[in-house]
């Protein structure tokens, strides 16, 4: 018997965390949300209750504030929280450093504190690949060298590290740490998917929107990496395996509790050429491109060893590069301007 039965998600809103609630939904667990709607609506968990026919608790609030925090553990009995709030521009990171570190870091000291005072132990962070900065060998082992090479980057290292030493603190301390690869895709229905404030920066999303009509032209970042046609290459992993990867992870530290990282991502590479020939096959449009000088702080390669996850969580991604473009499409078609309310 699972005795994880509510979880607090934070930032439940969003693009991961509004796939994240549906499954815990679908698989029975309570759940209560925090999210202070800076980059995300709540029309997306408008339409998680009405995919999954069930309701989930709503707080808009902010991780940052204690009595927001405190508030939600003196009146619901969580059991864990899925702390997924936080900030994930590189580039807003780099000129505005302090607010990624009071939102990522200070945002969640303020959660452990809060977790702390009222004896709640367990928490799955969402951490990203970034942590691995440019890899010496791929694919990359959860083992592997972590540097950062933004503040973006930094802050998920610096919460990484803050739960290593808490679980050493104590060992009632139990912490899944999960790092994902390249999240894109959508939930199958097309009800909901990501919608990213003004324009795009990363690639899934601005393809979609050329492809819907809302933006020109993609530029590509460099063609003249070491890769099969000189593109950059990512292991893309589609949302609806990343939140059941949560789902995994939750029961994982419920029946043996302690401190662990996985990677979350499929173990494969894609180009960006390659991803537009796909997108361009399941979608019937065209995308422009044009090549332009490679982005600053880019890597020309990055792919996943998810051979621990696979072992230990037993989970393993199940989409593919077609189900992604398919599942990508269909939200943007059908949602050209991303969540806009019936009611507007
Ligand atoms: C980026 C972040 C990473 C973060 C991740 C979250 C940077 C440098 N890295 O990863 O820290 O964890 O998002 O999702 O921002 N590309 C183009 N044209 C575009 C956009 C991207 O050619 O307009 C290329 C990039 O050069 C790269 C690939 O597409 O080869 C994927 O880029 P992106 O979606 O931005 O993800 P990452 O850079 O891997």
């Amino acid at each position: 018997m699972s005795k994880i039965k509510c979880v607090l998600v934070t930032g439940g809103a969003g693009y991961i965390g509004s796939h994240t609630c549906l499954y815990l939904l679908e698989a029975g667990y309570d759940v209560v949300v925090i999210d202070n709607l800076s980059n995300s609506k709540f029309l997306s968990l408008e339409r998680v209750q009405a995919l999954t026919g069930k309701k989930l608790g709503f707080i808009e609030g902010d991780i940052k504030i204690k009595k927001d925090i405190n508030s939600i553990f003196r009146h619901c009995k969580i059991d864990a929280v899925i702390h997924f709030a936080g900030f994930k521009s590189v580039a807003e990171s780099v000129t505005d450093p302090l607010n990624y570190y009071q939102n990522n870091v200070y945002g969640t000291i303020n959660l452990l504190r809060g977790m702390e005072k009222y004896s709640i132990n367990n928490i799955v962070f969402s951490s990203s690949a970034t942590v691995y900065g440019e890899a010496l060998a791929y694919p990359i082992k959860e083992n592997s060298v972590l540097s950062a090479k933004n503040p973006y980057g930094r802050t998920k290292l610096i919460v990484e590290e803050m739960l290593r030493d808490l679980c050493m603190s104590s060992s009632s301390w139990n912490a899944s740490i999960l790092r994902y690869f390249n999240p894109v895709g959508a939930h199958h229905s097309g009800a909901i998917g990501e919608d990213p404030k003004g324009i795009p920066s990363n690639i899934m999303p601005f393809i979609s929107q050329v492809a819907v009509g809302k933006l020109d032209k993609l530029s590509i970042f460099g063609n003249d990496y070491p890769t099969v046609d000189g593109t950059g290459v990512r292991d893309y992993i589609h949302v609806v395996d990343l939140a059941k990867g949560h789902i995994s992870a939750l029961k994982k530290l419920n029946d043996m509790p302690g401190l662990m990282t996985h990677n979350l991502g499929t173990g494969k590479g894609w180009s960006v050429l390659q991803l537009i020939a796909e997108f361009e096959k399941v979608s019937g449009k065209k995308i422009p491109y044009k090549f332009v000088g490679r982005r600053d702080g880019d890597i020309a390669i990055n792919y996943a060893d998810v051979s621990h996850a696979k072992e230990d969580l037993f989970w393993e991604a199940q989409e593919t590069l077609h189900s992604i473009c398919q599942d990508t499409w269909r939200w943007q078609s059908k949602n050209p301007d991303g969540y806009v309310s019936e009611t507007n």
